[in-house]
């Protein structure tokens, strides 16, 4: 197995506080592209969402549909310890590849190329569609 594909190895990349990836806000493309949505009930899902600044974001700005998921509880735990009063039941710890949902709009940073590159044409089809 591909390390990347393990959530032990994302955890311990939390727990050492080894995350170069991690911007510490969101990103200015992101940020564009949510402040061009103007329908703030659409139902969102952020995988692979790490300590989530873009939910953030979101949740600031009124959109009270969105929908954290990532394998490794740690990250979800930076989120929560951050934002305490953001509903606990819109964080999923589990699986992108085994979630089962539906969404409006699904927003990602850096999820596509955390995976194994074998599992990308597998990616494309999981975001076509979650049923
Ligand atoms: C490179 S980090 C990006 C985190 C965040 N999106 C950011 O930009 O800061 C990749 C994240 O995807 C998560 N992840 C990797 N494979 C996953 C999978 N199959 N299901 C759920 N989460 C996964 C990891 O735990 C990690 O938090």
């Amino acid at each position: 197995m591909n390390p990347v594909e393990k959530k032990s190895y994302w955890s311990e990349r939390y727990l050492k506080n080894q995350v170069g990836w991690d911007c510490g806000e969101i990103t200015p493309p992101i940020k564009e592209y949510i402040d061009q949505l103007t329908d703030k009930s659409i139902s969102i899902l952020i995988p692979g969402c790490g300590s989530g600044h873009e939910a953030e974001y979101l949740w600031r700005a009124g959109f009270t549909n969105t929908h954290l998921l990532d394998f490794a509880p740690e990250a979800l735990a930076l989120f929560s310890e951050r934002v305490r009063d953001f509903p606990k039941e819109q964080l999923r710890c589990g699986d992108f590849f085994e979630h089962q949902g539906k969404y409006d709009l699904v927003l990602e940073q850096t999820l596509f190329c955390a995976i194994n590159p074998n599992d990308r044409k597998k990616y494309a089809k999981k975001n076509g569609g979650f049923n």
